[in-house]
């Protein structure tokens, strides 16, 4: 069983947005099963390194439209994704160094952050892309 299973209520609308979410949440549920799997270091950090690479194009994606459109919220928003960036690269420099591994509760961490990030902030800048004919 997925550690996330993709619903209908982390939909936005913004088709571009809800597939680079699907693909995140396919990220975190890679790397859940290969840590469940007792997957080696090696195979963990390949995982982990690509879910955090495209964490970055995907807050850049939406960071790079907040800009375009002159957001609102768009300051509180960046600093969710810093936020998490910080804490995901603190997480990756521990685990590189050997001084933990991915956990459940890591795991646990980056799905929270990811429905809660998805069905609050992101739900936010709806209503503003669509004025602006984003889809
Ligand atoms: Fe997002
Ligand atoms: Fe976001």
């Amino acid at each position: 069983m997925a550690l996330i299973q993709w619903d209908q209520k982390y939909e936005t609308g913004i088709k571009q947005f809800d597939e680079h979410h699907q693909k995140l949440v396919d990220l975190i549920n890679k790397l859940y099963d290969a840590m469940r799997a007792g997957q080696g270091n090696s195979i963990l950090a390949s995982v982990f390194n690509e879910l955090i690479a495209y964490t970055q194009y995907h807050f850049s994606a939406e960071e790079k439209l907040f800009k375009e459109t002159k957001y609102i919220a768009a300051a509180t928003h960046i600093r969710e994704h810093q936020k998490l960036v910080e804490k995901v690269t603190e997480l990756k420099t521990q685990f590189d160094q050997g001084k933990m591994g991915i956990t459940s509760q890591t795991l646990n961490f980056l799905r929270d952050w990811i429905v809660n990030h998805i069905q609050k902030s992101d739900k936010g800048y709806v209503l503003h892309f669509k004025k602006y004919g984003i889809k």
